[in-house]
């Protein structure tokens, strides 16, 4: 098989100073991509700032013969970011949202300035760049880009309110940009990595955590971001050697309405097992979908077909 190549292309990596990012960021290099490194060389808290971060990687790059620069800017300063691409290499390819910050703490003593600041670097952080460099890879129709979401989003983590409401967040932008991308060539997918770094040192045990290399994600980050691939609006868990792609499913759930009569929380109730009972499932792919279910369920209703069973506590006894 043939090696996946980026000759030709701008990758800009947010917080590739470090941990994922600086994994991407040698990978993409190695295979022939010009690289914006940019890191803001903050604390994993989100304090402070270094240039030194940034260009230590750009430094490994060109020792390596690759091509890199560095951009010490926060990801709240999309334009920026993307103006470094644009004034040392002309064009922007690919962008990868990856920095980010932890301000974990019970959501009971989360104060606003936690709740702001996470959300401000992952998800405000993933737009701003996203938008700089969206009407250029529309120009030219082409474009790569990631999001990086998190288990915690995905299934919620005890002291992680802030960081889960951010990274779910990312999945919803990305469902709309895959949409709006679509006809430009542009790709959008998102991944929920788990691996060893210093921004989960403390919260992967270090016996599971010494085998959750950062080389076990940077595989499907770069085939995701090749011309070859086509996949958009994917959602992938990626750890340890395994990858996979996530979905939503919903339950075949239950019509719980009759014509002509008022819809009872008291029919809800009684009939919670069938609204929540997998062993039937849908998988919906578009809004479309979503809203002709509910259009079906009405077309049911006035043909006198519903799930009420004889259970409803107002209908006529036959
Ligand atoms: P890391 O702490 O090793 O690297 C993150 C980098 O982002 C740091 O170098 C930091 O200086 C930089 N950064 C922070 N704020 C920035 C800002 N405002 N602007 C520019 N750069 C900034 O962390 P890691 O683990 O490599 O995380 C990368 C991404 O992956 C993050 O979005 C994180 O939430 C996500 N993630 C990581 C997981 C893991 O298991 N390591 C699990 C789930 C998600």
């Amino acid at each position: 098989m043939s090696e996946l190549r980026f000759d030709g292309k701008v990758v800009l990596i947010t917080g590739a100073g470090a941990g994922l990012g600086k994994c991407y960021a040698l990978e993409f290099a190695k295979r022939g991509a010009s690289v914006v490194v940019n890191d803001l060389g903050s604390t994993p808290g989100g304090v402070g700032s270094s240039a030194k971060v940034a260009d230590q990687v750009v430094d490994e790059i060109r020792k390596l013969g690759g091509t890199a620069v560095a951009n010490y800017d926060s990801v709240e300063f999309g334009e920026k970011l993307v103006n470094t691409a644009l004034q040392n290499f002309g064009r922007i390819d690919i962008v990868i949202n990856n920095a980010g910050i932890l301000r974990d703490r019970s959501f009971m003593r989360m104060s606003d300035d936690e709740w702001d600041l996470v959300n401000k670097i992952h998800l405000r952080g993933s737009y701003s760049v996203t938008k700089a460099a969206w009407n250029h890879m529309k120009t030219q129709n082409y474009g790569r880009i990631i999001m990086t979401s998190s288990a915690s989003g995905l299934y919620g983590n005890y002291g992680q309110s802030n960081y889960s409401a951010a990274k779910m967040g990312l999945i919803g932008f990305a469902n709309t940009l895959k949409l709006e991308g679509k006809k430009y060539n542009i790709s959008v997918n998102t991944i929920a990595p788990n691996a060893l770094t210093r921004l989960t040192e403390g919260l992967i045990p270090p016996e599971v955590g010494k085998d959750l290399k950062i080389e076990y994600i940077m595989p499907l980050v770069i085939y995701l971001c090749h011309e070859s691939c086509l996949e958009t609006g994917g959602v992938f868990e990626v750890s340890g050697g395994h990858v996979c792609k996530l979905r939503w499913e919903r339950t075949k759930g239950a019509v719980l309405r009759e014509e002509g009569k008022p819809m009872l929380p008291e029919d809800i109730k009684k009939n919670w097992e069938q609204v929540v009972d997998f062993s039937e499932r849908e998988v919906l792919e578009t809004i479309g979908d979503s809203v002709m279910a509910g259009v079906s369920a009405v077309q049911r209703v006035q043909a006198g077909d519903n799930d009420l069973g004889s259970s409803h506590p107002i209908k006529p006894k036959l």
